[in-house]
This record gives structure tokens, C-alpha cells and sequence, in this order.
């Protein structure tokens, strides 16, 4: 893999020991992908949590860090700057109403030290899962380095932009050094179609194109599907198609003709390729998605959950509609998950004050995934779960043994205000 000059300096210890290991994984992980030079990115999207977590993401990688490791880590990173543009996904808690979640102040005032350092590095405090909405946002064509299953998949799909599925680390190295390795989704030969997936029902509501998701991921893997018959998205319900399919699945990259910026018709979208298999989503395959990712659809609620992907503001103006002049039933909690920017937006709107006033909350910052499974805090009662969103439907069954029932937020709300159904 060719290095300039520049790269060799960094390797070199030239600009510091976090630049140099950062390059020496990068390095190592372009060579074991086939890369064969580095290619400049101008977006990034990673991850920024409390230092001790950051500190363990660069190598040389050890069990424990001493309070000083961390410290010194702290006050190196707090010298660097991103070269590009760079924004985070949720994190552990929300950071105006971290008290209403459970969290506890140590844990408070880790989030808080980070973010002052996030910011100081020059990285833009979105914490959210959907930058493609508002703060960051690829053209077609742009390089990039994303962290984020749905994000990343988003953005290649619906934007036309072009990044790999980075984890959290290597989108971190590739923002803090302006690079990525030139392989993969970066490569024109790699972004055409491999599977056929013939659309034959109606998809209709979040959860049904949740449901198609994880259909979809199920069967063609790593693979990149492409959609007959699929009916346009609205940005909704194709951040939640997109969530969805890495969900059992590992893709990058799905075709919609007509939508996908570079697959204007079936045949752009496979190219020189032949379609490896086809399947068929129909009302029976529908059918049998929801009931994989229900348990027990009868019966209390302990939480309702929307707002993964990070609801947008016409979501939680959705929520509204359906909730506004009810009341959350006693021993249900409902929480709407966002970013604070739409937050901000939602409140101005007169909707956080709805979801507050039926008893809700609207929380922000965070990811409920994040939340419960890194830290451990005080939390509603899980035993059972209701949600449109198919990745929670499947993570808290996973992760907590929940009982969950999975359907559209039309039902989620009727099951907040009833307690269950
Ligand atoms: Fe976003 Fe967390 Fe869901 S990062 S996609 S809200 S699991």
C-alpha cells in the first residue's frame, strides 16, 4: 500500500503519538482490505464517549488504563483538530435531561469532559444517528469514512455518497488524519447489485419497511440488494429500511431504481452482474418477518419506544397527532428518541411540550442501545417492550429477554396510553 511522505512522518511519530497509532491501524487494516493508497475523505461520522473509552480505542490497546493514561491521552487528543467535517452519533445520555433518564452524576460529567474535548478538536456535537438529515449531509459522489450501519447505508443508498462500513475507531483515525483506505465501496466495480429482492406486497408504515429491512438482511448478507417493484421512500421509511437490513444482515449499499442516485433503472443497478438469487417478499414473507420479531403480542407494556433511527421532526409531529389530549397510562413509559438540534425544533413547534403533557418524554443525544447495554443505569422495566423500530424489537429481546411487541406507531401510541394491549 503506497504512503507519501506526509504519512511516513506521521508513522514516524512526527505529529504525535494518537496520529501515529491512529495511522498504524489504519495502515494495517487498508492493507488487510486490499487497499492500495490512502484517498482523501471531507466527511466523517464516528462516535465520541467518555475519554477512558476513547483512550482504550487506540492502540497499543490494553486490559486497564491508569487514571494517568487516561489524563495524558486526554490532554494529547485535546491538541489535535479534525481536517474534515465530522459528526458523532448518540451517546450515553441526554445531556440537558440526563437526571430524567437515571443517569448518575459521574456518569454526567464524563459525557460532559468529552464533548468540551470533542468540540475543542473541532467535531461537530450532533450526537445523533442521522446526520444525513441535518449536519452532515454527502452529495453523491463524496468520499467519506461513516461509522453507523444505517447512516453509512443511507448515505451510500439514498445520497449516492460513498463510504465503507467503518467501525467507530476507524471512522475516529479517518477524521483525525483526512484519509481512508481506496478499497471496497469506494471502488465503482464494488457498488453494483448481487441480489434480486421483488417487492409483492404493500409496504405501508415504518415497521413495514422495518420488516422488509430484516427480510432483506436475512438473506443476502453481505450482499447489495436491489429492490423491484419498491415503491419511493419517503426519508422516514428508508432510514428505517436501512437500519433494519444490517440488522441479521451486513451491507453497505441497496439499490432502489429510480431513487438510488446511481441505479436510474434495474439494469444500472446490476450492471455487468447477474443477479446471484432472487427472493420474494410477499404478504406471507411480511407475515412471517413481523412474527420473528414479536413475543407475546398480548399483555402489559412496560415501555414504548420510537426513535430509531433518531425520529425527524415530522416523526415526532406524527407522535403528536396520535397522542395529543391523552395520557400515558400509569407504569408505561414512553420515550421518543431525537437529536437535540430536532429537539430544539420539535419544542419550538409546541411538540415537546404534547409528549410532555401526555406524559412522555422526549429525550435526546442518546441511543437507548448505547444506554442500556455500556451503561448500566437505573432504567424503566423492560419485561415488555413495544416499538416500530425493528432493530429495538430485536436488540432488547437479545439483550434483556424482553417480550416485544413490534407494529406501527399508531399501535405503540394506543399501547402507551392503554398500558398494553
Ligand atoms: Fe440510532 Fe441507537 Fe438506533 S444509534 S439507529 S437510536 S440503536
Amino acid at each position: 500500500m503506497q504512503l507519501d511522505d506526509e504519512h511516513k512522518r506521521i508513522l514516524d511519530g512526527g505529529r504525535g503519538k494518537i496520529l501515529q497509532a491512529a495511522l498504524t491501524d489504519l495502515f494495517k487494516y487498508g492493507k488487510a482490505m486490499g487497499a492500495d493508497r490512502f484517498i482523501p475523505i471531507t466527511s466523517a461520522h464516528t462516535s465520541f464517549m467518555p475519554m477512558a473509552r476513547m483512550a482504550a480505542c487506540f492502540p497499543p490497546r490494553r486490559v486497564r488504563l491508569t487514571r494517568e493514561d487516561v489524563d495524558r491521552f486526554t490532554r494529547e487528543m485535546a491538541g489535535l483538530r479534525v481536517p474534515v467535517k465530522t459528526s458523532i452519533n448518540p451517546g450515553v445520555l441526554d445531556m440537558e435531561k440526563w437526571q430524567r433518564m437515571g443517569a448518575d452524576q459521574e456518569t454526567y460529567d464524563a459525557v460532559i469532559e468529552a464533548d468540551g474535548i470533542a468540540r475543542g478538536c473541532g467535531i461537530l456535537p450532533t450526537y445523533s444517528c442521522t446526520p444525513y438529515i441535518s449536519e452532515n449531509i454527502p452529495i453523491q459522489g463524496e468520499t467519506c469514512a461513516w461509522a453507523e450501519t444505517s447512516a453509512c447505508l443511507y448515505a451510500n443508498s439514498m445520497l449516492g455518497a460513498r463510504s465503507n462500513r467503518e467501525s467507530f475507531e476507524t471512522a475516529l483515525y479517518s477524521a483525525f488524519l483526512g484519509i481512508t483506505p481506496n478499497f471496497g465501496m469506494h471502488l465503482d466495480e464494488n457498488r453494483k447489485g448481487t441480489h434480486l429482492i421483488d417487492v409483492r406486497c404493500e409496504i405501508d408504515g415504518i415497521s413495514d419497511w422495518g420488516a422488509l429491512g430484516f427480510f432483506t438482511g436475512e438473506k443476502v448478507g453481505l450482499g447489495i440488494p436491489v429492490f423491484n417493484r419498491l415503491r419511493r421512500p419517503t426519508v422516514e421509511e428508508a432510514k428505517q429500511l436501512a437500519i433494519c437490513i444490517n440488522v441479521p444482515g451486513s451491507t453497505t449499499l441497496f439499490h432502489i431504481p429510480g431513487v438510488t442516485p446511481e441505479a436510474t433503472t434495474l439494469e444500472a443497478a446490476f450492471g455487468e452482474n447477474a443477479p446471484r438469487e432472487t427472493f420474494v417478499f410477499d404478504e406471507e414473507a411480511k407475515q412471517a418477518t413481523y412474527a420473528k420479531l414479536n413475543h407475546e403480542p398480548e399483555g402489559k407494556v412496560d415501555l414504548v419506544f420510537l426513535g430509531c433511527p433518531h425520529a425527524t421532526l415530522y416523526e415526532i409531529k406524527e407522535v403528536c397527532r396520535l397522542l395529543e389530549g391523552r395520557r400515558v397510562a400509569r407504569g408505561t413509559a414512553l420515550w421518543v428518541m431525537t437529536s437535540h438540534a430536532t429537539r430544539a425544533a420539535a419544542c419550538r413547534a409546541g411538540y415537546g411540550r404534547i409528549i410532555e403533557e401526555s406524559g412522555g418524554e422526549l429525550f435526546a443525544d442518546g441511543c437507548l442501545g448505547m444506554y442500556y447495554l455500556y451503561y448500566p443505569l437505573e432504567r424503566p422495566a423492560l419485561g415488555r417492550v413495544a416499538t416500530n423500530a425493528g432493530k429495538q424489537a430485536f436488540t432488547v429481546r437479545r439483550s434483556f429477554g424482553s417480550n416485544v411487541f413490534f407494529g406501527d406507531e399508531k399501535r405503540c401510541i394506543d399501547i402507551a396510553v392503554q398500558g398494553g394491549n
